[in-house]
């Protein structure tokens, strides 16, 4: 496999130095090649400074909170700074809450546990299902995807001049989109729900490895991301925001931690006084692995620079973009248009390919790891593709034969971490999987495409 390096354009700074960079796979064609990771939209590798600094930081590790010992007390001061270092990197207002959860998964669910009784609910259906799905509790709204972000506007406005005005209410609204890549109108989106009584909650997972993110300047109530997006693979999330909902609500979870008083009443039941700070929600033993990683990759970034980072980004997206638009088979995903402000994600369908045979094939033949399916956003993407809401899942779409529509899609994903070479290699593969076909035989092993041996 021949792969021409284009010239790198030296006003874009250099990728940030991320694990894994040197790992080689086989490829069945024989020999090996540098793993491409293209899937951060999925996870992100973990940045080597993160990876240094929990090195560094893992022999002092202690329990947080209850211990007496040294490493106890040095655990619990950097389990506190890491909240502290996540709230400056959101600008959060005085007063804001960061709760430290395990996903952004986690944190919309925490949220979903803690709306006040009768509160009305809105979000697009065009969001991840981390959005979508957690608000069964609650009355929920479902909008039409808007085909341009002022009709994004236009839908919610609409949706909430009609709601009950004395209920609470939230939106739920993506930054970016785990399919698309486009940036939503966050600030926009903010102000409608604010001008209607609303309150709005902000999933960044996508947003917050790409762009910064304040709470103060787009005005939202909570944010929610991961830190596995984020370059800090050790499992743990955070929602950030407004204190007064998350105080006033019985804990997410009942245990240790949270409590601050527990006593035997004298009919022989047990009455709790729970905390009113973060702890209330983040009962039992804290990740604080998880969370010092998160503060690490989070300074790393703001060190980094997000103007720096950016641009390198849009360098790479408009590399990407370009190379598959010379390949009239390939069809990329677009709710709000080509000239959409984006991050570095992206969908798309090959006409005559099934998506996870293509995606396999990229992986087999050129050692280049994109993801396949619906992402967890099945809505969407069915949407995009025009295909019939009742259609088969994330795996085991049938072959889509020349001239039929796809009934998946594929994505590549990449971010701070990502080399020039990863994304020529992939425009390269593209083009030489459409032009020659594969060159390895693929079967169907439980719904996806793998090499027949
Ligand atoms: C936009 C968006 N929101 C939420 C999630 C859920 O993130 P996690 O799986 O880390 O909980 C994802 C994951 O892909 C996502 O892309």
């Amino acid at each position: 496999m021949s792969v021409s390096t284009a010239a790198v354009d030296q006003s874009v700074c250099a990728p940030l130095p991320v694990l894994g960079g040197d790992v080689t796979v086989p490829l069945v064609t024989g020999g090996e090649v540098a793993y491409a990771a293209l899937d951060y939209a999925a996870s992100a590798p973990a940045l080597q400074r993160v990876w240094d600094d929990v090195a560094a930081y893992a022999p002092y590790y202690g329990s947080v909170h209850r211990g007496a010992g040294y490493l106890s007390q040095l655990s619990t001061e950097l389990f506190e700074n890491a909240r502290a270092a996540v709230a400056e990197f959101l600008g959060c207002r005085d007063g804001d809450q960061v709760v430290f959860t395990r996903s952004t998964t986690d944190s919309l669910n925490l949220l979903a546990a803690v709306l006040p009784a009768g509160c009305q609910v809105f979000v697009f259906e065009t969001e991840h299902h981390a959005s979508l799905l957690p608000w069964r509790n609650a009355r929920v709204t479902y909008l039409d995807a808007p085909r341009t972000p002022d009709e994004a506007v236009t839908t919610l406005e609409r949706a909430l001049a009609d709601r009950d005005p004395y209920g609470p209410a939230l939106v739920c609204v993506t930054g970016a989109s785990n399919v698309t890549g486009e940036l939503w109108p966050v600030r926009e989106l903010a102000a409608a729900a604010h001008a209607h009584g609303a309150r709005i909650v902000l999933d960044a997972a996508q947003l917050a490895p790409h762009h910064p993110v304040s709470v103060r300047d787009l005005d939202v109530d909570w944010v929610a991301f991961s830190g596995h997006k984020l370059y800090a693979p050790f499992g743990s999330g955070v929602l950030a925001g407004r204190a007064d909902w998350l105080r006033e609500a019985e804990p997410y979870l009942a245990g240790g931690g949270a409590s601050r008083k527990v006593t035997r009443r004298a009919d022989g039941g047990v009455d709790v006084e729970w905390h009113d700070s973060a702890a209330r929600h983040e009962a039992g033993s804290p990740n604080v692995i998880g969370a010092y990683a998160i503060a690490s990759a989070c300074k790393a970034l703001t060190e980094a620079g997000f103007d720096a980072l950016v641009a390198r980004e849009q360098y790479l997206i408009g590399k990407v973009r370009a190379g598959l638009a010379e390949v009239p088979e390939v069809k990329v995903l677009s709710l709000f248009g080509d000239d959409a402000p984006r991050v570095g994600v992206l969908s798309f369908v090959v006409e005559g390919w099934n998506s996870s045979h293509f995606a396999a094939a990229l992986s087999a033949e050129y050692g280049i790891g994109v993801r396949d399916g619906l992402f967890c956003a099945h809505p969407l993407v069915r949407t995009l593709l025009g295909s019939d809401p009742q259609t088969q899942g994330e795996c085991g779409a049938p072959e889509a034969a020349p001239g039929e529509k796809s009934l998946n899609a594929i994505r590549v994903s990449f971010g701070a971490g990502t080399p020039d070479e990863h994304v020529v290699r992939f425009v390269h593969a593209v083009r030489e999987l459409v032009r020659d076909g594969a060159q390895w035989n693929y079967r169907t092993e439980d719904g996806r495409c793998v090499p027949a041996v």
